[in-house]
Protein backbone atom coordinates (compact mmCIF):
# COMPACT_ATOMS: atom_id res chain seq x y z
CA UNK A 1 0.00 0.00 0.00
CA UNK A 2 2.91 2.71 1.06
CA UNK A 3 6.14 1.81 -0.22
CA UNK A 4 8.45 5.02 1.25
CA UNK A 5 6.56 6.20 3.59
CA UNK A 6 5.31 4.46 6.36
CA UNK A 7 2.81 5.48 9.13
CA UNK A 8 1.71 3.08 12.64
CA UNK A 9 -1.17 4.64 15.04
CA UNK A 10 -2.21 3.37 18.63
CA UNK A 11 -4.31 3.84 21.31
CA UNK A 12 -8.21 3.29 22.22
CA UNK A 13 -11.55 5.24 21.54
CA UNK A 14 -11.43 5.81 25.18
CA UNK A 15 -8.09 6.06 25.97
CA UNK A 16 -5.96 8.76 27.44
CA UNK A 17 -4.89 9.73 23.92
CA UNK A 18 -4.31 8.80 20.31
CA UNK A 19 -0.80 8.41 18.87
CA UNK A 20 0.82 7.98 15.57
CA UNK A 21 4.43 7.82 13.92
CA UNK A 22 5.02 8.99 10.03
CA UNK A 23 8.30 7.69 8.82
CA UNK A 24 9.80 8.79 6.22
CA UNK A 25 8.74 12.36 5.70
CA UNK A 26 11.87 14.23 3.69
CA UNK A 27 13.87 16.67 6.31
CA UNK A 28 13.26 20.52 5.70
CA UNK A 29 9.46 20.76 5.46
CA UNK A 30 8.14 23.97 7.34
CA UNK A 31 5.33 21.85 9.46
CA UNK A 32 3.57 23.03 12.47
CA UNK A 33 0.70 21.66 14.44
CA UNK A 34 -1.77 23.88 13.18
CA UNK A 35 -0.56 22.97 10.13
CA UNK A 36 -2.99 19.96 10.87
CA UNK A 37 -6.30 21.48 12.54
CA UNK A 38 -8.25 22.82 9.69
CA UNK A 39 -8.93 19.08 8.70
CA UNK A 40 -8.64 17.73 12.15
CA UNK A 41 -11.36 20.31 12.73
CA UNK A 42 -13.52 19.21 9.49
CA UNK A 43 -13.57 15.88 10.76
CA UNK A 44 -15.32 16.63 13.64
CA UNK A 45 -17.83 18.55 12.24
CA UNK A 46 -20.85 17.94 9.64
CA UNK A 47 -24.92 17.24 10.40
CA UNK A 48 -25.92 14.00 11.82
CA UNK A 49 -22.18 13.18 14.08
CA UNK A 50 -23.29 12.50 17.67
CA UNK A 51 -21.98 14.00 21.27
CA UNK A 52 -19.04 12.21 21.40
CA UNK A 53 -17.87 14.71 18.48
CA UNK A 54 -18.88 17.86 21.35
CA UNK A 55 -16.98 16.19 23.91
CA UNK A 56 -13.79 16.14 21.84
CA UNK A 57 -11.78 19.26 20.48
CA UNK A 58 -9.38 17.61 18.40
CA UNK A 59 -5.67 19.67 18.16
CA UNK A 60 -2.53 16.58 17.12
CA UNK A 61 0.47 17.57 19.23
CA UNK A 62 3.86 17.11 16.87
CA UNK A 63 6.43 15.52 20.00
CA UNK A 64 9.06 14.36 17.61
CA UNK A 65 10.58 14.68 14.00
CA UNK A 66 10.59 18.58 13.63
CA UNK A 67 13.47 20.87 14.46
CA UNK A 68 12.86 24.56 14.72
CA UNK A 69 8.98 24.09 12.71
CA UNK A 70 10.50 22.13 9.99
CA UNK A 71 11.24 18.44 9.31
CA UNK A 72 14.57 16.73 10.03
CA UNK A 73 13.39 13.53 7.97
CA UNK A 74 13.22 11.77 11.50
CA UNK A 75 9.76 9.64 12.14
CA UNK A 76 6.89 12.86 12.84
CA UNK A 77 5.43 11.99 15.87
CA UNK A 78 2.15 12.87 16.97
CA UNK A 79 -0.43 12.71 20.09
CA UNK A 80 -4.13 13.40 20.56
CA UNK A 81 -5.50 13.70 23.79
CA UNK A 82 -9.08 12.01 24.55
CA UNK A 83 -11.19 13.82 26.75
CA UNK A 84 -14.07 11.33 27.45
CA UNK A 85 -11.16 8.89 28.67
CA UNK A 86 -12.47 8.62 32.29
CA UNK A 87 -13.02 5.10 33.87
CA UNK A 88 -12.45 3.17 30.36
CA UNK A 89 -10.65 0.61 32.13
CA UNK A 90 -13.06 -0.20 34.64
CA UNK A 91 -16.26 -0.13 32.37
CA UNK A 92 -18.78 -3.13 32.64
CA UNK A 93 -17.83 -6.30 30.95
CA UNK A 94 -19.98 -6.04 27.52
CA UNK A 95 -21.06 -9.79 26.38
CA UNK A 96 -23.51 -8.74 23.38
CA UNK A 97 -21.31 -8.18 20.34
CA UNK A 98 -23.02 -5.44 18.14
CA UNK A 99 -24.05 -6.54 14.54
CA UNK A 100 -22.17 -4.41 11.95
CA UNK A 101 -19.24 -3.87 13.91
CA UNK A 102 -16.05 -5.77 14.55
CA UNK A 103 -17.24 -7.18 17.91
CA UNK A 104 -18.03 -10.67 17.24
CA UNK A 105 -15.03 -11.33 15.10
CA UNK A 106 -12.68 -9.82 17.32
CA UNK A 107 -13.81 -11.74 20.42
CA UNK A 108 -13.98 -15.12 18.37
CA UNK A 109 -10.53 -13.87 16.72
CA UNK A 110 -8.47 -12.88 20.50
CA UNK A 111 -10.58 -15.10 22.64
CA UNK A 112 -12.21 -12.18 24.58
CA UNK A 113 -15.31 -13.01 27.10
CA UNK A 114 -15.66 -9.01 26.60
CA UNK A 115 -16.20 -6.80 23.44
CA UNK A 116 -14.70 -3.50 24.83
CA UNK A 117 -11.01 -4.00 24.00
CA UNK A 118 -12.29 -4.46 20.39
CA UNK A 119 -15.14 -1.86 20.86
CA UNK A 120 -12.23 0.42 22.22
CA UNK A 121 -9.83 -0.18 19.38
CA UNK A 122 -12.27 -0.35 16.06
CA UNK A 123 -13.43 2.65 16.49
CA UNK A 124 -13.35 5.05 14.03
CA UNK A 125 -11.95 6.97 16.72
CA UNK A 126 -8.66 5.76 15.50
CA UNK A 127 -9.13 8.05 12.17
CA UNK A 128 -8.64 11.50 13.79
CA UNK A 129 -4.62 10.16 14.12
CA UNK A 130 -3.96 8.69 10.93
CA UNK A 131 -6.46 12.35 9.78
CA UNK A 132 -3.50 14.14 11.33
CA UNK A 133 -1.06 12.16 9.78
CA UNK A 134 -2.28 12.06 6.50
CA UNK A 135 -2.93 16.03 7.29
CA UNK A 136 0.77 16.49 7.03
CA UNK A 137 1.33 14.49 3.86
CA UNK A 138 -1.48 17.02 2.36
CA UNK A 139 0.56 20.09 4.03
CA UNK A 140 3.53 19.16 1.44
CA UNK A 141 1.40 18.13 -1.44
CA UNK A 142 -0.07 21.54 -1.08
CA UNK A 143 3.85 23.02 -0.86
CA UNK A 144 3.90 21.27 -4.36
CA UNK A 145 0.65 22.80 -5.88
CA UNK A 146 -1.51 20.30 -5.11
CA UNK A 147 -4.86 20.37 -3.78
CA UNK A 148 -7.14 17.68 -2.57
CA UNK A 149 -10.64 18.39 -1.83
CA UNK A 150 -13.21 15.73 -1.21
CA UNK A 151 -16.83 16.26 -0.83
CA UNK A 152 -20.30 14.49 0.18
CA UNK A 153 -21.85 13.45 -3.43
CA UNK A 154 -24.84 11.34 -1.06
CA UNK A 155 -26.42 10.71 1.52
CA UNK A 156 -29.20 8.13 2.82
CA UNK A 157 -30.05 7.63 -1.16
CA UNK A 158 -30.28 11.10 -1.99
CA UNK A 159 -27.45 12.30 -4.94
CA UNK A 160 -25.71 15.34 -5.72
CA UNK A 161 -26.17 17.00 -9.04
CA UNK A 162 -22.83 16.78 -10.90
CA UNK A 163 -20.16 20.02 -10.50
CA UNK A 164 -20.36 22.27 -13.30
CA UNK A 165 -17.53 21.15 -15.39
CA UNK A 166 -15.52 24.61 -14.84
CA UNK A 167 -15.46 24.35 -11.59
CA UNK A 168 -11.85 24.39 -9.88
CA UNK A 169 -10.79 23.86 -6.13
CA UNK A 170 -11.36 26.87 -5.11
CA UNK A 171 -15.25 27.13 -5.94
CA UNK A 172 -15.65 23.19 -4.64
CA UNK A 173 -14.06 23.91 -1.48
CA UNK A 174 -16.13 27.53 -0.90
CA UNK A 175 -19.72 25.66 -1.81
CA UNK A 176 -18.58 22.65 0.50
CA UNK A 177 -17.63 24.75 3.30
CA UNK A 178 -20.98 26.59 3.18
CA UNK A 179 -22.94 23.12 3.44
CA UNK A 180 -23.41 21.18 6.85
CA UNK A 181 -22.95 18.08 5.27
CA UNK A 182 -19.97 19.15 3.07
CA UNK A 183 -22.57 18.69 -0.15
CA UNK A 184 -21.90 20.99 -2.87
CA UNK A 185 -25.07 21.76 -3.88
CA UNK A 186 -27.40 23.63 -1.34
CA UNK A 187 -30.73 22.40 -2.67
CA UNK A 188 -29.19 18.84 -2.19
CA UNK A 189 -27.35 20.04 0.92
CA UNK A 190 -31.11 20.83 2.26
CA UNK A 191 -32.31 17.60 1.31
CA UNK A 192 -29.96 15.70 3.04
CA UNK A 193 -29.96 17.20 6.62
CA UNK A 194 -33.78 16.54 6.63
CA UNK A 195 -32.97 12.65 5.78
CA UNK A 196 -30.33 12.86 8.26
CA UNK A 197 -33.30 14.35 10.41
CA UNK A 198 -35.65 12.09 9.30
CA UNK A 199 -33.68 8.47 9.78
CA UNK A 200 -32.76 10.41 13.34
CA UNK A 201 -36.52 10.28 14.02
CA UNK A 202 -36.57 6.91 12.65
CA UNK A 203 -33.65 5.79 15.33
CA UNK A 204 -31.95 4.98 12.10
CA UNK A 205 -28.15 5.59 10.34
CA UNK A 206 -27.50 6.55 7.02
CA UNK A 207 -24.37 5.88 4.71
CA UNK A 208 -23.32 7.71 1.75
CA UNK A 209 -20.62 8.47 -0.96
CA UNK A 210 -17.93 10.94 -1.27
CA UNK A 211 -15.61 12.51 -3.89
CA UNK A 212 -11.97 13.24 -4.21
CA UNK A 213 -10.29 15.32 -6.72
CA UNK A 214 -6.97 16.20 -7.06
CA UNK A 215 -5.74 18.68 -8.90
CA UNK A 216 -2.09 19.44 -10.21
CA UNK A 217 -0.37 16.07 -10.11
CA UNK A 218 2.09 14.87 -12.94
CA UNK A 219 1.70 12.17 -15.14
CA UNK A 220 3.82 9.56 -14.12
CA UNK A 221 3.07 8.88 -10.10
CA UNK A 222 3.14 5.05 -9.33
CA UNK A 223 3.18 2.53 -11.97
CA UNK A 224 2.17 -0.19 -14.35
CA UNK A 225 5.30 -2.48 -14.28
CA UNK A 226 4.36 -4.35 -10.62
CA UNK A 227 1.04 -5.19 -9.41
CA UNK A 228 2.03 -3.48 -6.31
CA UNK A 229 3.14 -0.47 -7.95
CA UNK A 230 -0.12 0.29 -9.46
CA UNK A 231 -1.38 3.33 -7.75
CA UNK A 232 -5.35 3.00 -8.35
CA UNK A 233 -4.53 -0.74 -6.30
CA UNK A 234 -2.87 1.91 -3.32
CA UNK A 235 -5.29 4.62 -3.30
CA UNK A 236 -8.19 1.91 -2.98
CA UNK A 237 -6.29 -0.33 -0.34
CA UNK A 238 -6.16 2.79 1.56
CA UNK A 239 -9.38 4.20 1.48
CA UNK A 240 -10.71 1.04 2.32
CA UNK A 241 -9.46 1.41 5.56
CA UNK A 242 -11.71 3.78 6.50
CA UNK A 243 -14.07 2.58 8.77
CA UNK A 244 -17.62 1.80 7.16
CA UNK A 245 -15.98 2.49 3.41
CA UNK A 246 -17.49 -0.86 1.24
CA UNK A 247 -16.23 0.25 -2.08
CA UNK A 248 -14.00 2.82 -4.53
CA UNK A 249 -14.77 4.10 -7.57
CA UNK A 250 -11.78 5.78 -9.62
CA UNK A 251 -13.57 8.08 -12.31
CA UNK A 252 -16.53 7.07 -14.30
CA UNK A 253 -16.04 3.77 -13.67
CA UNK A 254 -19.49 2.61 -12.80
CA UNK A 255 -21.28 4.38 -15.62
CA UNK A 256 -18.53 3.46 -17.99
CA UNK A 257 -18.71 0.09 -17.42
CA UNK A 258 -22.31 0.38 -19.20
CA UNK A 259 -20.77 2.56 -22.17
CA UNK A 260 -19.51 1.27 -25.43
CA UNK A 261 -15.33 1.12 -25.38
CA UNK A 262 -15.39 4.37 -27.73
CA UNK A 263 -17.17 6.33 -25.22
CA UNK A 264 -15.39 5.28 -22.28
CA UNK A 265 -11.97 6.23 -22.77
CA UNK A 266 -10.64 10.04 -22.56
CA UNK A 267 -8.91 10.66 -26.24
CA UNK A 268 -5.95 12.57 -26.26
CA UNK A 269 -6.02 15.51 -27.94
CA UNK A 270 -3.62 18.89 -28.75
CA UNK A 271 -3.93 22.39 -26.91
CA UNK A 272 -1.04 25.06 -27.20
CA UNK A 273 1.88 23.71 -26.46
CA UNK A 274 0.70 20.66 -24.78
CA UNK A 275 -1.14 17.64 -24.66
CA UNK A 276 -5.24 18.11 -23.51
CA UNK A 277 -7.97 15.72 -22.84
CA UNK A 278 -11.53 16.98 -23.26
CA UNK A 279 -12.99 14.54 -20.77
CA UNK A 280 -11.71 13.12 -17.64
CA UNK A 281 -13.57 9.93 -17.47
CA UNK A 282 -10.65 7.31 -16.06
CA UNK A 283 -10.45 9.99 -13.14
CA UNK A 284 -6.69 10.66 -13.67
CA UNK A 285 -5.44 6.80 -14.29
CA UNK A 286 -4.51 5.09 -16.54
CA UNK A 287 -2.45 1.89 -16.25
CA UNK A 288 -2.44 2.62 -12.42
CA UNK A 289 -0.30 5.50 -12.75
CA UNK A 290 -1.42 9.10 -12.88
CA UNK A 291 -1.97 11.00 -16.44
CA UNK A 292 -2.05 14.54 -15.65
CA UNK A 293 -5.36 14.72 -15.67
CA UNK A 294 -7.15 15.64 -11.82
CA UNK A 295 -7.49 12.36 -9.81
CA UNK A 296 -11.55 11.35 -9.05
CA UNK A 297 -12.12 8.60 -6.28
CA UNK A 298 -15.28 7.67 -4.94
CA UNK A 299 -16.04 6.10 -1.83
CA UNK A 300 -19.09 4.60 -0.74
CA UNK A 301 -19.86 3.94 3.35
CA UNK A 302 -22.91 1.54 4.43
CA UNK A 303 -24.95 3.55 7.04
CA UNK A 304 -22.95 3.29 10.33
CA UNK A 305 -23.91 -0.42 12.00
CA UNK A 306 -25.18 1.59 15.87
CA UNK A 307 -28.56 3.14 15.90
CA UNK A 308 -31.15 3.57 18.36
CA UNK A 309 -33.05 0.98 16.98
CA UNK A 310 -31.25 -2.35 18.80
CA UNK A 311 -30.68 -5.02 15.93
CA UNK A 312 -31.14 -8.38 17.27
CA UNK A 313 -27.94 -10.25 18.55
CA UNK A 314 -27.11 -13.06 20.59
CA UNK A 315 -25.35 -13.14 24.84
CA UNK A 316 -22.16 -14.96 24.14
CA UNK A 317 -21.91 -15.58 27.91
CA UNK A 318 -25.25 -17.70 27.45
CA UNK A 319 -25.55 -18.15 24.38
CA UNK A 320 -29.56 -16.39 24.26
CA UNK A 321 -31.10 -14.09 21.64
CA UNK A 322 -31.03 -10.61 22.87
CA UNK A 323 -31.44 -7.11 21.32
CA UNK A 324 -28.27 -5.25 21.23
CA UNK A 325 -27.56 -2.10 23.43
CA UNK A 326 -27.32 1.17 22.06
CA UNK A 327 -24.23 2.95 22.29
CA UNK A 328 -24.03 6.74 21.72
CA UNK A 329 -23.17 7.20 18.23
CA UNK A 330 -23.34 9.18 14.94
CA UNK A 331 -26.42 8.92 12.27
CA UNK A 332 -24.52 10.07 8.98
CA UNK A 333 -20.29 10.10 9.22
CA UNK A 334 -19.82 11.13 5.15
CA UNK A 335 -18.86 14.60 5.64
CA UNK A 336 -16.25 13.35 8.11
CA UNK A 337 -15.40 10.31 6.00
CA UNK A 338 -14.63 13.00 3.14
CA UNK A 339 -11.97 14.48 5.27
CA UNK A 340 -10.43 11.34 6.20
CA UNK A 341 -10.42 9.82 2.16
CA UNK A 342 -8.46 13.26 1.66
CA UNK A 343 -5.66 12.99 4.61
CA UNK A 344 -5.18 8.85 3.23
CA UNK A 345 -5.11 9.55 -0.37
CA UNK A 346 -2.60 12.38 0.57
CA UNK A 347 -0.25 9.66 2.07
CA UNK A 348 -0.66 7.34 -0.43
CA UNK A 349 0.34 10.23 -3.28
CA UNK A 350 3.13 11.73 -1.07
CA UNK A 351 4.63 7.79 -1.10
CA UNK A 352 4.60 8.01 -4.67
CA UNK A 353 5.88 11.19 -5.06
CA UNK A 354 9.17 10.22 -2.63
CA UNK A 355 9.41 6.96 -4.82
CA UNK A 356 9.59 9.17 -8.12
CA UNK A 357 11.42 12.37 -6.86
CA UNK A 358 13.55 11.30 -3.98
CA UNK A 359 12.68 11.37 0.03
CA UNK A 360 15.47 12.66 1.47
CA UNK A 361 15.33 16.60 1.54
CA UNK A 362 12.12 18.66 0.80
CA UNK A 363 14.27 21.17 -1.34
CA UNK A 364 15.48 18.44 -3.63
CA UNK A 365 12.13 16.75 -4.02
CA UNK A 366 10.67 20.64 -5.17
CA UNK A 367 13.48 20.70 -7.47
CA UNK A 368 13.04 17.83 -9.20
CA UNK A 369 9.00 17.63 -9.01
CA UNK A 370 9.82 20.70 -11.11
CA UNK A 371 12.48 19.74 -13.61
CA UNK A 372 10.43 16.74 -14.39
CA UNK A 373 7.11 19.16 -15.20
CA UNK A 374 9.47 21.06 -17.65
CA UNK A 375 11.01 18.22 -19.66
CA UNK A 376 7.20 17.18 -20.20
CA UNK A 377 7.11 17.26 -23.94
CA UNK A 378 6.09 20.54 -25.46
CA UNK A 379 5.58 21.41 -29.23
CA UNK A 380 5.08 24.17 -31.54
CA UNK A 381 1.80 26.25 -30.43
CA UNK A 382 0.90 26.94 -34.41
CA UNK A 383 1.04 23.16 -35.54
CA UNK A 384 -1.79 22.44 -32.92
C1 LIG B 1 -15.61 9.17 11.12
C2 LIG B 1 -16.38 7.90 11.39
C3 LIG B 1 -17.22 7.84 12.50
C4 LIG B 1 -17.94 6.69 12.77
N1 LIG B 1 -18.79 6.70 13.85
C5 LIG B 1 -19.57 5.62 14.05
C6 LIG B 1 -20.54 5.62 15.09
O1 LIG B 1 -20.70 6.61 15.83
N2 LIG B 1 -21.28 4.53 15.25
C7 LIG B 1 -21.15 3.42 14.48
O2 LIG B 1 -21.86 2.45 14.65
N3 LIG B 1 -20.25 3.38 13.47
C8 LIG B 1 -19.47 4.44 13.25
N4 LIG B 1 -18.55 4.40 12.22
C9 LIG B 1 -18.42 3.18 11.40
C10 LIG B 1 -17.83 2.02 12.18
O3 LIG B 1 -16.60 2.38 12.79
C11 LIG B 1 -17.63 0.79 11.28
O4 LIG B 1 -18.78 0.57 10.52
C12 LIG B 1 -17.32 -0.43 12.11
O5 LIG B 1 -16.08 -0.25 12.78
C13 LIG B 1 -17.25 -1.73 11.31
O6 LIG B 1 -16.33 -1.63 10.26
P1 LIG B 1 -16.77 -1.81 8.73
O7 LIG B 1 -18.08 -1.09 8.58
O8 LIG B 1 -15.68 -1.16 7.94
O9 LIG B 1 -16.91 -3.27 8.46
C14 LIG B 1 -17.82 5.54 11.93
C15 LIG B 1 -16.96 5.61 10.81
C16 LIG B 1 -16.26 6.77 10.54
C17 LIG B 1 -15.38 6.84 9.32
Amino acid sequence: MLRTLRYMTAGESHGPMLVGILEGMPAGLALADEDLSARLRRRQGGYGRGQRMQIETDAARIVGGTWKGKTTGAPLAMLIENRSSKQWRTRMRRTVPRPGHADLAGMLKYGFDDANPVIERASARETAMRTALGAAACHLLERLGVRLTAHVVAIGGIEAPRLPSDWGPAEIEAARDASEVACCDPVTSAAMTARIDEARAQRQSLGGRTELIVWNLPPGLGSYVHWDRRLDARLAAMLLSIPSAKAIELGDAISGSAELGAQAQDVIARKGRGIFRPTNRAGGLEGGVTNGQPLVVRVTHKPIPTQRRPLPTVDLDDGQPVEGRYVRSDVAIVPAAAVIAEALAGMVLVDAALEKFGSDRFAELERAWQRYLEQLPQWDESRS
